[in-house]
């Protein structure tokens, strides 16, 4: 796990228009690291901070943000301050655009101990970010939001891999669900990822727009730790490069 997600050479990696750069975060740094990220924090990030009821979820969210926007700093090479967000129309962030500046876009997906932020040049992207855990009624969940083939590729999955299985097709369609950014008004039985033990992360089919399948692709992340994550950006001629936020960086 550790030489996949090697932490990141200085001076900070250059993004091509030809890569995706994947970064795992761990959203429980250390108390400083944590008043240092917040520091970086607008008045509405910092309000929504303060709404948080347990502390490690007030922490989780610091963290995530505060490093969101230290890379995006990074990558625009401005104060990570004047970083300005927008959101569309289902709540998907994205920087507020500058006359001139790059068409850098990312994407995040957080649980309460981990986070993966995407980032790419002028290409739409989703990331998405499980744990693995027991699932007693993952058969009902699948029946509710997976797709038919998708289910029936599921029962087809023995029992001892079915977990693992689940988060993984969960993972592989919200990176999806992300990329394009209509959120859950997007029918989750329109499209079949790939996703049965052994067999490589694909958008299989989509629908009613065949064609919508061949313009992206889709990546298997593997941030370790007990957790599964899934990358999905336009187009198919990119590669992806993954690095550790190692919590004194940037
Ligand atoms: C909001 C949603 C886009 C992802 O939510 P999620 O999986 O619970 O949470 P994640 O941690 O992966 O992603 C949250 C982040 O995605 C981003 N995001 C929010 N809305 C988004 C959208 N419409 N599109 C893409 N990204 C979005 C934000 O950065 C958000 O983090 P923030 O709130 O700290 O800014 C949406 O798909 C959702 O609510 N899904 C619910 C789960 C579901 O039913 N999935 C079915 C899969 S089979």
């Amino acid at each position: 796990m550790p030489e996949a997600w090697p932490h990141p050479p200085a001076p900070h990696p250059a993004l091509g228009p030809r890569e995706v750069h994947v970064w795992r975060i761990p959203l429980q740094p250390p108390e400083p690291t944590v008043r240092r990220l917040e520091a970086t924090l607008s008045d509405d990030e910092r309000a929504r901070a303060a709404r948080f009821r347990f502390p490690a979820h007030r922490v989780a969210y610091v963290a995530g943000r505060g490093v969101l926007r230290a890379l995006l700093g990074r990558y625009l090479g401005t104060d990570p301050r004047a970083v300005r967000f927008g959101y569309t129309a289902h709540g998907k962030p994205h920087l507020a655009p500058v006359a001139g500046g790059p068409d850098l876009r990312f994407n995040l997906s957080n649980t309460e101990t981990l986070a993966l932020a995407a980032f790419a040049l002028g290409r739409d992207l989703g990331v998405d970010l499980e744990r693995v855990k027991p699932m007693p009624d993952a058969a009902d969940i699948a029946a509710r939001f997976f797709s038919a083939p998708e289910n029936e590729a599921f029962r087809a999955v023995p029992p001892a891999s079915r977990e693992l299985a689940f988060f993984t097709c969960w993972t592989r369609k919200e990176a999806y669900i992300k990329a394009v950014g209509e959120g859950l008004s997007m029918p989750l039985d329109r499209f079949d990822v790939a996703f049965a033990p052994g067999e490589p992360a694909r958008l299989l089919a989509t629908r009613p727009d065949p064609a919508e399948a061949a313009r992206w692709t889709l990546r298997e992340l593997e941030p370790g730790e007990g957790h599964v994550g899934a990358l999905m950006a336009a187009g198919s001629d990119w590669s992806v490069a993954t690095w550790h936020w190692p919590g004194d960086h940037p």
